[in-house]
């Protein structure tokens, strides 16, 4: 096989077969395909695309080039949770305990990352004492006795991916709807799940701006998955403001702790009801959405949700007693409320700008070497739809410095009011099965 080949024939529209696409992936990781005509070869599919067997191949074909997690260890099926992008987006720090505690094995790994506000070991760490450096059988262990844990990336997962993604980038062919779904869904493959669910974010601060394009992506997903015996599913939700009223990671925690008790926000509250139910389904916990949905009501209500949160957080060494005083997690010297211009309604928070004034705080990190600020970030007084006075706040300003002018300046370019009246956005769009 000549890779020069398999570059005419996806540039002529053709198929590939599943030994030529393995052919190109083992090639590409192991060097002996050199990254011009790989670079080639995802031009010609972005523009030609790739049809639902080649997007499995592709996948699977990523997913063998590393190593892959063993979980069999582990009873019951263990389903994954995967979010688009998106800002201060706190679902995962609530779902993990939340299905936890109806019976729902979470196996989680996961990793600190570049962006607005930290990863989710990031945001664990604002809880003092809590650590996810542990061994492979003791992460096995915790999640049999407690059914949830969470460990730090590690192995060599899809360097496949890793090293595509990194020459995707600077070739201009990031945005094609199968390579990207092949990504996604290599990563999560790799990581163990036996069934996945899939939040894609649609609107202004997602990664696809369209619902068009999250409903195909989406569509892509769910696709490969079905096609490699994983059971499935997303949810399209909004992204055009940010989830929740917190963006920072001490705040999340605090916010992730309130939904818990069930005094968190609507939207976070209601996308991590509906995730947490297809996550409850998909493990075979309820016969019904309506079922799961209802047991996942009962844990917030009899407190069951919060307590598995306590309990994980003291199985890896954290102050569980947060859950009861938020006030332990790191608090920031400084708070300034933003105050609005004038009376109207709010019509615009654009996620990303927002994101990006939490990282001006130090929330974020924008290299791999930053240090991150546990303790500070934003917590949103209105959201879109809501009246304001003028003076009222807008967003409260959690800092460790003084002079928070750029950020105000920042808050104030994306951050809308408007005189007409504005409709609440829809939060969830479309659920996927197939
Ligand atoms: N996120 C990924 O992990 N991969 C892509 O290709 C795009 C977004
Ligand atoms: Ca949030």
């Amino acid at each position: 096989m000549r890779m020069v080949d398999l570059i005419e024939k996806k540039r002529d529209g053709k198929a590939l077969s599943t030994e030529e696409i393995q052919f190109i992936i083992k090639g590409f990781t192991d060097g002996t395909i050199p990254d011009y005509q790989m670079s080639a070869w995802s031009m010609a599919v972005y523009f030609k695309g790739m049809n639902e067997q080649e997007r499995a191949d592709l996948t699977m074909a990523m997913v063998e080039s590393g190593d892959q997690i063993d979980l069999s260890m582990i009873e019951g099926i263990k389903v994954d949770k995967h979010s688009t992008g998106g800002v201060g987006d706190t679902t995962t720090l609530v779902l993990g305990p939340l299905v936890a505690a109806v019976g729902v094995p979470v196996a989680k790994m996961s990793g600190r990352g570049l962006g607005h506000t930290g990863g989710t070991i990031d945001k664990l760490e604002s809880v003092s004492g809590f650590h996810v450096e542990i061994e492979n059988d003791e992460f096995i262990r915790l999640v049999n006795k407690n059914k949830i844990a969470v460990i730090g990336q590690s192995g060599n997962l899809t360097p496949a991916d890793k090293k595509l993604y990194a020459l995707r980038d600077v070739t201009a062919t990031v945005n094609s709807i199968g390579l990207i779904a092949g990504s996604i869904m290599s990563k999560k493959i790799a990581a163990g799940a036996d069934a996945i669910v899939l939040d894609v974010k649609t609107g202004a601060g997602a990664f696809m701006k369209t619902l068009a394009d999250s409903e195909e992506l989406a569509h892509a997903m769910v696709s490969i998955g079905n096609n490699v015996g994983r059971n499935t599913m997303a949810v399209i939700s909004d992204m055009s403001q940010p989830l929740g009223y917190a963006i920072g990671n001490a705040l999340e925690v605090k916010e992730a702790i309130d939904t818990l008790k069930g005094e968190g926000p609507e939207d976070l509250t209601e996308l991590s009801l509906t995730l947490g139910s297809h996550m409850v389904y998909l493990a075979k916990k309820a016969s019904s959405l309506k079922e799961a949905r209802t047991l996942l009501e009962n844990a917030i209500k009899d407190g069951s949700a919060l307590n598995s949160f306590k309990i994980f957080l003291e199985a890896q060494g954290g102050d569980g007693s947060v859950v009861d005083h938020p006030e332990k997690l790191p608090q920031a010297s400084y708070t300034f409320e933003l105050e609005a211009k004038e009376d109207g309604y709010v019509s615009e928070i654009i996620a990303d700008e927002v994101g990006t004034a939490a990282m001006l705080l130090g929330a974020g990190r924008a290299t791999k070497e930053s240090e991150i600020d546990l303790a500070v970030g934003l917590v949103l007084r209105k959201k879109i739809g809501e009246t304001v006075a003028k003076g009222e706040s807008l967003v409260t300003i959690y800092s460790n410095f003084e002079d928070v002018s750029k950020v105000k300046e920042k808050l104030y370019e994306s951050i809308a009011v408007s005189k007409a009246k504005v409709e609440k956005p829809t939060l969830i769009y479309k659920e996927i099965m197939e």
